[in-house]
């Protein structure tokens, strides 16, 4: 996925865009461009990151521009490759967010017609498109080049010809911001909330005109209304607040997600469909997908619900789902592969159930119902506050299938959150950033938290870590250890502790080095093990988020140790907007 931003009022527009380009730098960030409407167009590009080569940008005149920061999908990161495109005869230039998937065909008939193109990009063929219709209104040219395009889109395009952005949109999000003789265009909401909290979320198959006085949202060709949602994210919650790193200050920031999240369920706004669900199916990708499996485990034990989860990517792999509650589970609201999978749970005529933390986001169109996590922005590419917060949903949601059981547990449950925050890693940050390859462990609900602790470690280190089931490790991975292969156990006081301790032991027999998290007090574990950290003695659910916390603290410090760019590991983005 990338981002976009575009801005046109009476302010320079420029320093804007780049600003609002460093806030969507969490979608990509290999290559970025702007394009102002100044003398013409002006266009400044470069493979790289805005917020290395902002200055490059800055120099660009006029009141109204465009802007991308990248993640390639179609070509390499280089400067001929980098948004905006334009058009033969330069009068219109664009960025574009998503897929076209018939460029190739287009970019064939075009070529026939005389075209020339500069890029290996599928959006190229969008600026030739437009250049063709294009006599004189740049909204009627954008509107007969749309119906042509086939994939995901959101699209902003400007030309020298008329003063202001149009805006359109199909399956890739796109905000407007309604400022005061101003309006701003972006992927989200984190580059608008600066400027206003009045937004509009545009939907599938909309086309905007947006002039510094004026909007106008076109369906196709008619005008219509949408409603005006009030933000209530801060600009605050954008910056780093005088963290190091976003990942760290969205870390700290998990007690408050998690309470914030269990009040977003309430017996009252619980979804009709999950009330008393027979079965349930959960869809989800990455941290999303363990935060489901850890669902399905505490569901399961403590609600006797059945309940499946699968790969968002593979659930259409498996026979169509016959009548059960089907739940997507995606921060970003945009994973395609999440939004594939519900749209056949709907269309087999599942209830659908989304849990998102962005208000607009396209998962919220396509599900039945959806809960709003409210953990706020979050700008890091590593899921840490979003996944403290749906677990906070989701245990909110099995608190009350189980008839209020967990209230009391779950409203205090921040506060162990906060003072696990403080725990001293030093010891086992030392062990991890030494090592080759890392193995976690863990049984029941312990064993996806082992999964995200890994998932955390290898995306933001860079080394090599595997989470397994606790008992699955002799089957073939006792191989590969040794004492550069440090395993993690997560070892809490229920009824896998026997056999967890156990499986410790077989891994120290084998030579590698074994850093366990248990309960205080617990001198057995501390003997056997070469790093013990202790946690408190708490509820079951409690536990699984104060071990998970560790874990994410353990990944920030050893990637810091190592010196990696952790807000940013290399070749991600936040969310994957294909398949
Ligand atoms: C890992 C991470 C990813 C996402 C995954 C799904 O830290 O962030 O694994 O969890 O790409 O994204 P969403 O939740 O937006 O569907």
């Amino acid at each position: 996925m990338c981002g976009i931003v575009g801005y046109t009022g009476r302010k320079t527009a420029a320093p804007i865009i780049v600003n609002g380009l460093k806030k969507l730098e969490y979608r990509g960030y290999d290559s970025f461009g702007i394009a102002t409407l100044g003398s013409g167009i002006e266009v400044c590009k470069h493979a790289g990151r805005i917020s290395d080569n902002a200055r490059s940008a800055l120099h660009l005149n006029g009141t109204t521009g465009i802007g991308h920061t990248r993640w390639a999908t179609h070509g390499a990161p280089n400067d001929a490759n980098a948004h905006p495109h334009t058009d033969c005869k330069n009068r219109v230039a664009i960025v574009h967010n998503g897929i076209i998937e018939n460029y190739a065909d287009l970019k064939r008939q075009l070529i026939a017609r005389g075209h020339r193109f500069l890029s290996e990009t599928d959006t190229e063929v969008i600026a030739h498109l437009i250049e063709e219709s294009y006599t004189g209104s740049l909204l009627s040219a954008v509107q007969q080049a749309v119906p042509v395009l086939q994939g995901s889109f959101a699209l902003l395009v400007i030309s020298p010809e008329e003063q202001g952005i149009i805006a359109a949109r199909n399956a890739s999000p796109l905000v407007i911001g309604m400022g005061d003789g101003e309006y701003f265009a972006a992927s989200d909401m984190t580059p608008v909330v600066e400027y206003t909290e009045r937004t509009i979320f545009l939907e599938d198959g909309d086309i905007a005109s947006l002039s510094p006085d004026k909007l106008v949202i076109y369906h196709g060709k008619e005008p219509v209304n949408r409603p005006v949602e009030l933000v209530d994210w801060s600009v605050e919650d954008t910056k780093k607040g005088g963290f190091a790193h976003y990942m760290l200050k969205e870390i700290y920031e998990q007690p408050q997600a998690f309470y914030n999240a269990i009040r977003a369920l309430d017996t009252e706004n619980l979804p009709g469909c999950a009330q008393k669900p027979a079965s349930v199916a959960i869809v989800a990708c990455g941290s999303s997908y363990h935060a489901g499996l850890i669902f399905k485990y505490l569901l399961e034990e403590t609600c006797g619900i059945p309940a499946r989860i699968e790969f968002a990517s593979e659930f259409k792999y498996f026979p169509p789902p016959v009548s059960c509650l089907v739940v997507g589970i995606t921060q970003s609201g945009e994973t395609a592969d999440t939004l594939t999978a519900l749209k056949r749970a709907k269309s087999h005529n599942c209830p659908t159930i989304a849990i998102t933390n962005v208000l607009g986001s396209t998962v919220s169109r396509i599900a039945d119902s959806t809960i709003f996590m409210r953990a706020g922005p979050e700008i890091s590419v590593a899921a840490t506050k979003s996944f403290v917060a749906q677990l906070g949903v989701l245990m909110q949601m099995i608190n009350l299938l189980s008839g209020e059981q967990f209230t009391k547990v779950l409203a205090h449950a921040h506060r162990a959150i906060e003072e696990v925050l403080l725990q001293d890693l030093s010891c086992a940050v030392l062990t991890c950033k030494q090592a080759r390859s890392i193995f976690y462990v863990g049984r029941g609900p312990f064993y996806p938290v082992a999964l995200e602790g890994a998932l955390k470690m290898k995306e933001i280190s860079y080394i090599h870590a595997e989470g397994y089931a606790a008992g699955e490790l002799k089957h073939g991975p006792f191989a590969l250890l040794s004492s550069e292969t440090p395993v993690i156990a997560i070892c809490m006081p229920d009824d896998t502790y026997g056999v967890m301790v156990a499986n410790i032991k077989e891994i120290k027999a084998r030579g590698a080095p074994v850093i366990a998290l248990g309960i205080e007090g617990d001198s057995e574990l501390a003997d056997i093990v070469d790093i013990f950290i202790p946690l408190k003695r708490t509820h079951r659910f409690v536990q699984v988020l104060t071990s998970l916390v560790v874990l994410q603290l353990l990944a920030y410090y050893t990637a810091v140790a190592l010196d990696r760019d952790v807000d940013k590991p290399r070749n991600l983005a936040k969310s994957v907007t294909i398949e």
